[in-house]
């Protein structure tokens, strides 16, 4: 890595500082704003979809991301596809079909930007940050205290959309293993969405989403705009440092991401997929999962029928049967 001059980090530090600031005044600020309503869709001149186009959307989503559209989804499709259709000036879901179904073609990856469900939050089922933070963390710590472990620390959160869930992870993992005790802390983050990665690396929201942060980390961890950044908090320099990004279809064949790691987030994105797409994605999630790490899911997910290999610790997190 190349050492950056502290002249220069310093500068980089100001300007930074000139339109974020720690922690005290967040609170009030947090009181008055939210988020902008999405601007609404017009429809006219595009032909409406058939059953034909739509099965024809259903097969090549499928195979692309192994997302299952089914038949209740169909509305769905028409209002995200429909303001991309006009953008490219087309009148047909055939139209579009025929350019999005070219191999490698870079609208496939717009299109599964526009498809993809992106919603998530800050602490996201607190529950589960409560587990980590109060049984988990506090085995490690007592773990490499007694010489069992490095005190190294790998956590991957699979589909992280616009990064609240990676961030509320690094958040907890950094306040309790701190690089003073010695502690290396990573946290990779990825998503099939390019739109939600680039919101996530800029690692800023609108401040009315940080409510959910539990105050002692939002005063630690997060910095609250000012003049032009108005109304949105950004992650300090500290904690980016630790979350790194990439775009990862959990669909494919072979994944580049590299484990072990001590903690795997899987949440509210298998819900998306058929059995058999489920099945092959835990698979490869249990190959880089440490022997005594941990899979955290969705509410609404679990591993019935998908593996033997594992156990669960409270309702949608798991560990190995035989580590
Ligand atoms: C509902 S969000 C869940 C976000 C976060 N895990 C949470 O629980 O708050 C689902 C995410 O899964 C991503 N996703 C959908 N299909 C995917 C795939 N095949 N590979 C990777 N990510 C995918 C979407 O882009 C979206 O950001």
């Amino acid at each position: 890595m190349i050492a950056v001059p502290s002249s220069v980090r310093a500068r980089r530090d100001q300007a930074e500082n000139e339109l974020w600031e720690a922690g005290r005044r967040q609170s009030e600020t947090l009181q008055r704003h939210g988020d902008q309503p999405p601007s609404p869709l017009t429809r006219n001149e595009i032909r409406p979809i058939s059953d034909r186009e739509f099965a024809l959307f259903q097969g090549l989503i499928h195979r692309l991301a192994g997302i299952h559209l089914v038949p209740a989804k169909k509305a769905l499709l028409v209002r995200r596809l429909t303001r991309r259709l006009r953008e490219l000036s087309l009148t047909s879901f055939t139209a579009y079909y025929r350019l999005a179904k070219q191999p490698g073609h870079e609208e496939q990856i717009e299109m599964l930007d526009r498809i993809c469900t992106n919603e998530t939050q800050f602490f996201r089922e607190s529950k589960q940050f409560d587990l980590l933070a109060e049984e988990i963390i506090p085995q490690w710590n007592a773990s490499a205290a007694a010489g069992n472990r490095p005190r190294r620390l790998r956590a991957w959160s699979v589909a992280c959309s616009s990064g609240e869930e990676p961030f509320s992870l690094a958040m907890t993992l950094l306040h309790h293993l701190t690089p003073e005790a010695a502690w290396q802390v990573e946290v990779q983050a990825t998503d099939l969405s390019t739109r939600v990665l680039a919101t996530a690396r800029k690692a800023i929201w609108p401040i009315e989403r940080a409510k959910r942060i539990p105050e002692v980390l939002r005063r630690r961890f997060m910095l609250k705009g000012v003049r032009s950044q108005f109304g949105k908090v950004k992650a300090t320099r500290k904690i980016r440092s630790v979350v790194h990004f990439d775009r990862l279809n959990l669909n494919a064949e072979n994944y580049t991401v590299r484990g072990p790691f001590d903690l795997i987030f899987c949440r509210n994105v298998l819900i998306y997929f058929d059995p058999q797409t489920r099945r092959r994605v835990i698979g490869q999630l249990l190959k880089r999962l440490a022997p005594n790490g941990f899979l955290f899911m969705g509410h609404a997910e679990n591993l019935n029928g998908l593996t033997e290999q594992m156990r669960s610790v409270i309702p949608c997190v798991y560990t190995r049967t035989n580590p």
